[in-house]
Formats: C-alpha cells, sequence, structure tokens
C-alpha cells in the first residue's frame, strides 16, 4: 500500500483537501465510526479530495453518498477499489460492470441469495450458531472475534456454497489482504492487496467450477455456475469472476458487523436488556444497528469530467463512498450517534444503493437475527473484559480487531436441557 502523497491537481480546490487515509483513519483504532463522522465537521464540504492512495475524492453526506453509489451514467463500477491500479486487472462479476450489462448477472445472484432460497437454510443457520455458542458458553469469556464472528458467517456460507469448511482460514487470509492490505507495502506486490487475494480465489475455484459445470447440483455455487446470461450459458471465467465476487463478499462483511453489533450490546446494558426481553424487537434492532455501525467503503470511477457539488470532476477520478457515514448524517437522521431500536424510517445506505445493492442482505439479516437470537437466549448478561481497549482497523470492510467477552457461566441458560 503506498503511502506516498499525490500532489494535488490543478482542479483540485485547496480549500476541498483534507488529509484522510481510508485504509487508516485517523484516530479510528479507537473508534472507527468516530473517526469517519469527523468529516462532517461543519467546515468540511460534503465533497472532499484527500492526497491518499493516488488522491481521490470522498463524498461525505447521505445524498451525495446515494448518488455516487447508483449513478452509474456519471460513475462507472468500471473501478471500485481504491487505488485503481490495485484492481485494474482483477475483475469480478458484476461489481464491476455497469447496467445494461450488469442485469443479467445480478438477476442470476437475485435468483440464488433471494429471500426464498435464503430462509429455506434458516435451520442450518441456527444449528451453526448454536453449536458455536454453546461451544464457549460454560467457558465464561471468550474473544467473540475469533470464537464466533469469524467463524459463524464462514461455516453457514461454506456450507450453502457446498465447499469444505477447513478451507475457512485460508479463504479468510486472502480476502484479509485484499480489503485491508498489510500497511507498508506496495499493492502491486506478490504477497498483498487486492490482485493477489483474487489470484488465490480463482486457483481455488477453478477445479470445483470444472467439477460443478452441467452438473445440477444444488448448491448456490452450482446454482450461480449453471445460470445463464440472456439465454447463454456463463464463460468460464464469467463463472469465476462472479463466484469468486460472492464468496469474497460473503465471508468478510457479516464477520465484521457482528462485531461491531456485539460490542455495542455488551456496552449499553439496558439496549440488550430491551432484546432479551423482547425478543420481537431484534429485526427492528438489527437495521438500527446496520445504519449505525455501516463497515464497507467502496469506489466509483468518474465517467466524464463535469461539475458535481461544487466542484469540478476529472474522467478517471476516483471517488470513495463510506456508505457508513450515510446513516451518521444529522441532516437525514436525528442524533444519528445515538442507537435508538425505536428509530421510525431511519436513512441508510450501509447495504449500498441502486443496481449494485447488496444481494446478500437477506442472508446477512438472517445471520445477524439468528445470532442475537440465540446468543441472547443463552448468554443474555454479558460486558467486555474488564481492562481491555478495544481495537477497530479500517479498510474496504472495517473490522473489530479483538472482542474480549466475558459473562457470569451462573446467567447463562441451557435451553436444551429447559
Ligand atoms: C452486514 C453484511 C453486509 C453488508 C454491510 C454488505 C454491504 C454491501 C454493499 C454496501 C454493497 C454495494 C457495493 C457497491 O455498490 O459497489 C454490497 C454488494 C454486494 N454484496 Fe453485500 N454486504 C453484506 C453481506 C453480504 C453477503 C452475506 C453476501 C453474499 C452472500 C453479499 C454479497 C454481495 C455481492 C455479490 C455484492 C455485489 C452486487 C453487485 O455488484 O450487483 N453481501 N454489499
Amino acid at each position: 500500500m503506498n503511502s506516498l502523497l499525490a500532489a494535488r491537481p490543478a482542479h483540485v480546490p485547496a480549500d476541498h483537501v483534507v488529509d484522510f487515509d481510508l485504509y487508516a483513519p485517523p484516530e479510528a483504532k479507537q473508534d472507527f465510526h468516530a473517526s469517519w463522522k469527523s468529516l462532517h465537521a461543519p467546515d468540511v464540504p460534503p465533497i472532499v479530495w484527500t492526497p491518499r492512495h493516488g488522491g481521490h475524492w470522498i463524498v461525505t453526506r447521505n445524498p451525495l453518498i446515494n448518488e455516487v453509489i447508483s449513478d452509474y451514467t456519471r460513475f462507472s463500477n468500471n473501478n471500485i477499489i481504491i487505488p485503481k491500479e490495485a484492481a485494474k486487472d482483477s475483475k469480478l462479476l458484476p461489481t464491476t460492470i455497469d447496467p445494461p450489462v450488469h442485469r443479467p448477472f445480478r438477476n442470476l445472484l437475485n435468483t440464488s441469495l433471494g429471500p426464498k432460497t435464503i430462509s429455506r437454510n434458516e435451520q442450518q443457520v441456527r444449528a451453526v450458531a448454536v453449536r458455536l455458542i454453546e461451544e464457549i458458553r460454560r467457558d465464561g469469556a471468550c474473544n467473540f472475534t475469533t470464537a464466533y464472528a469469524e467463524k459463524f458467517p464462514l461455516q453457514v456460507f461454506l456450507q450453502m456454497i457446498d465447499l469444505p469448511l477447513e478451507d475457512a482460514p485460508k479463504l479468510k487470509q486472502w480476502s484479509d489482504q485484499m480489503l485491508r492490505p498489510t500497511p507498508g507495502r506496495d499493492w502491486g506486490a506478490d504477497q498483498n492487496g487486492f490482485a493477489w487475494g483474487v489470484r488465490h480465489f480463482f486457483e481455488y475455484l477453478t477445479p470445483y467450477i470444472e467439477e460443478r459445470t452441467g452438473k445440477d447440483g444444488e448448491d448456490v455455487l452450482s446454482r450461480l455456475i449453471n445460470g445463464t446470461i440472456d439465454g447463454r450459458a456463463l464463460t468460464r471465467q464469467e463463472a469465476l469472476q462472479l463466484s469468486a465476487q460472492v464468496l469474497i463478499a460473503g465471508l468478510d462483511t457479516v464477520v465484521n458487523f457482528l462485531g461491531f453489533a456485539m460490542l455495542y450490546l455488551a456496552t449499553h446494558d439496558e439496549a440488550r436488556r430491551q432484546l432479551v426481553n423482547d425478543p420481537g424487537l431484534i429485526p427492528a434492532a438489527i437495521e438500527e444497528m446496520v445504519r449505525r455501525f455501516g463497515v464497507v467503503t467502496i469506489g466509483r470511477e468518474v465517467v466524464h469530467d463535469m461539475e458535481y457539488a461544487g466542484v469540478q470532476l476529472k474522467a478517471g477520478d476516483m471517488v470513495a463512498i463510506p456508505t457508513q457515514l450515510s446513516g451518521l448524517d444529522d441532516r437525514v437522521n436525528d442524533n444519528p450517534m445515538h442507537v435508538d431500536f425505536h428509530r421510525s424510517a431511519a436513512e441508510h445506505t450501509s447495504f449500498g444503493n441502486g443496481p449494485h445493492r447488496c444481494p446478500g442482505a437477506h442472508l446477512a439479516r438472517l445471520e445477524i437475527r439468528v445470532t442475537l437470537e440465540e446468543w441472547l437466549s443463552r448468554i443474555p448478561e454479558f460486558a467486555v473484559a474488564p481492562g481491555q481497549e478495544v481495537r477497530f482497523t479500517g479498510g474496504i470492510v472495517a473490522v473489530v480487531d479483538a472482542l474480549p467477552l466475558v459473562w457470569d457461566v451462573a446467567t447463562t441458560r441451557d435451553i436444551a436441557a429447559a
């Protein structure tokens, strides 16, 4: 990751420059969301430019975030990773294409990850959650990140696409490097960055795709790669690009969102007890926490020279979209840093917006709901281990580095025995 600062181009006004590194936001180690929220200070314009990672724009307010993420006629998905050199030869589908080419690929995803398909998996998802929670319930302590968050969505998803569970650690290592490359290394380096990770995913998936193409497997991977695009079969390269994208997107996001949600519940007894006493509130609580704890920062490439939000944008400029700032905008949500499970009609862009809006949201919501239902009914009282500091890392997907939780085993419930 090249940390050299780019010179300010002539079309960037000096009063729109901030020094903000999306892979290492200032003070994000202490509070990831407060760090990004600093871009809502009254003197910061709704679009700013940072010299980090080759120099790029950042949209900071809800209306611009929604516009840039969805208006593909002005902001293309041709490049979504900053800096764009990092991923220019590592295209994934359907994230790096715009409509209308995007639509048929997206239809395939909508079918494979739609609410009907996903709800059929609820029992399986619940079984994984219960097993993982029961493994640690009597310990009275765990690092939630490693004991649960990093295991649960991976195991659920690997089961759904029928890949070996024991491959989870290596898949995680590749996606970690893609989404949060090791600082100080060049993006082009052999052991780091987006292209490196994509290459590994392609190599890994190739034999599975060869084995399952043309067969009538019921798993999500088989359905995806045997789908049709405008009446024709997918090419081998398209099948790889599509399945790698789904795998990568399904691996990292829920893991990290769960960390933020559980940290909140561990540090807010009253809110947590509301959910313990009234589990019917859990779906609304999930929506509110998804608003409050967005985790994805993605990019778009400017299609043509234009004036936008009071600045000149040039074709090829990159714009970062911190989806986590959309729901934290006090111009659309009152008191946005406060979590209120009874908030109505909250605005947010945590699952994106427009043609690329997250097709995995049904699975994500199911995984989060099942986790909260099963965890809170078994371990209703828990807190962050005294004296332990929780730290965060920024990136394309933000992370709670470690979440040490403790609880009194006497307060837990043995549901199976009850
Ligand atoms: C809390 C969990 C999740 C969050 C916050 C999240 C967020 C997002 C966001 C913001 C986008 C839009 C990216 C863009 O506009 O460029 C997106 C796209 C996508 N997500 Fe998710 N996601 C989550 C879970 C999942 C899961 C579990 C899966 C897979 C099973 C998934 C699969 C995808 C795919 C394939 C796309 C690309 C869609 C396209 O380009 O048309 N996501 N997600």
